[in-house]
């Protein structure tokens, strides 16, 4: 018979469940306790070696230890299961009132929002808004604006030309326009008079880029064609455009100037308050060999015909000094529109 201490042997089994941390380790000590081979299957078997008298006593004492150790693991077990959900809930907690992750967006480039402030101020005005193609005919660049073949005005344009063997008939050579005047022509081709249009477009030129050259840009023609316009209609509807536009008083100058497509020809000087004069815009009253051109008898037309330069209004307007900025696309620049 083995005499044993039974408050020893629980509180050696409190001393080692208390240490155990991990699911694994509790399985470990239940085999060691209540397994098969375990130490209250070892103390039962050894029942069997004490006096009748004891075996009863020790053998209900041994079984109360025996739930006890069994609850203790069926404790302790749920402790652990507990801790490791609750580890778990931690680790996925999701703060919902969190900001969210903003995404950026694009934005319209600079010379967009403009064209589209000038449009919507011409359209206002009963302006209808037309385009024209990029790559045009030598004839409605040129000679159908009275600029003919070998006329010195052709050197103030240098023209990107189409690869091809050129044509004695300008209507068969192409190049890239180099303004948006043609549209004036091919609009007049098909629409009588009266007639009111704007035509925004990309331009092309042959030139050396500096701070206020590129080889493209933006211009915005305009053509205002009825039995009796004169200048001064011209003079207060560009009045009220630029007013609108820059959103203050602005003074404009009227310069004469030279286009073949116009007689007689000016230019538009726009100045700021405190600022000196710029030039801005070239127009003039369309001249009869346009209307010809055309197929309108210049006899019964009258009109006025302008060219507004957009990247020069973009310019003037957000004081970029620089037009290349508008087509590195550079997003340090781009960014603050
Ligand atoms: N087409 C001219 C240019 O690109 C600008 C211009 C001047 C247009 C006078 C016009 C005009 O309609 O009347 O330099």
């Amino acid at each position: 018979m083995i005499e044993i201490n039974l408050k020893e042997f629980k509180s050696k089994f409190k001393k080692e469940i208390d240490r155990i941390e991990e699911l694994k380790q509790l399985d470990t000590l239940y085999r060691k306790y209540l397994g098969r081979k375990g130490e209250i299957n070892k103390l039962f078997k050894n029942l069997k070696n004490f006096p009748e008298k004891k075996k009863k006593e020790f053998g209900e004492k041994l079984n109360l230890i025996k739930t006890e150790i069994e609850k203790e693991i069926q404790k302790k077990a749920e402790f652990i299961k507990k801790k490791i959900q609750q580890l778990k809930l931690e680790k996925e907690w999701l703060d919902v009132t969190r900001p969210g992750k903003k995404y950026e967006i694009g934005h319209l480039h600079p010379l967009t929002i403009v064209q589209r402030e000038v449009l919507e101020i011409f359209q206002s005005m009963g302006f209808e808004v037309v385009e024209g193609p990029e790559v045009e005919t030598e004839w409605y660049n040129f000679d159908a604006l009275n600029i003919p073949r070998d006329h010195p005005a052709r050197d103030m344009q240098d023209t990107l030309w189409i690869e091809q063997k050129r044509s004695l008939n300008p209507k068969f050579n192409f190049l890239m326009r180099t303004h948006t005047s043609p549209v004036q022509i091919r609009y007049m081709e098909k629409h009588n008079p009266p007639l009111r249009i704007v035509v925004p477009g990309r331009v092309f030129r042959n030139e050396r880029t500096d701070a206020t050259h590129d080889v493209q840009f933006y211009q915005l023609e305009g053509l205002m064609v009825d039995e009796d316009i004169q200048t001064s209609h011209f003079k207060a509807i560009i009045e009220e455009f630029l007013r609108r536009f820059f959103k203050k008083e602005i003074k404009i100058r009227l310069r004469p100037s030279f286009f073949p497509f116009t007689e007689p020809s000016f230019e538009i000087d726009v100045k700021e308050k405190g600022k000196n004069w710029m030039e801005m815009i070239g127009a003039g009253m369309v001249h009869p060999n346009v209307f010809k051109a055309a197929g309108l008898n210049p006899k019964n037309w009258q009109g006025f015909a302008f060219g507004i330069g957009l990247d020069r209004l973009a310019m003037l307007k957000y004081k970029i000094n620089d037009i290349r900025l508008f087509y590195n696309n550079d997003l340090r620049f781009l960014k603050q529109f």
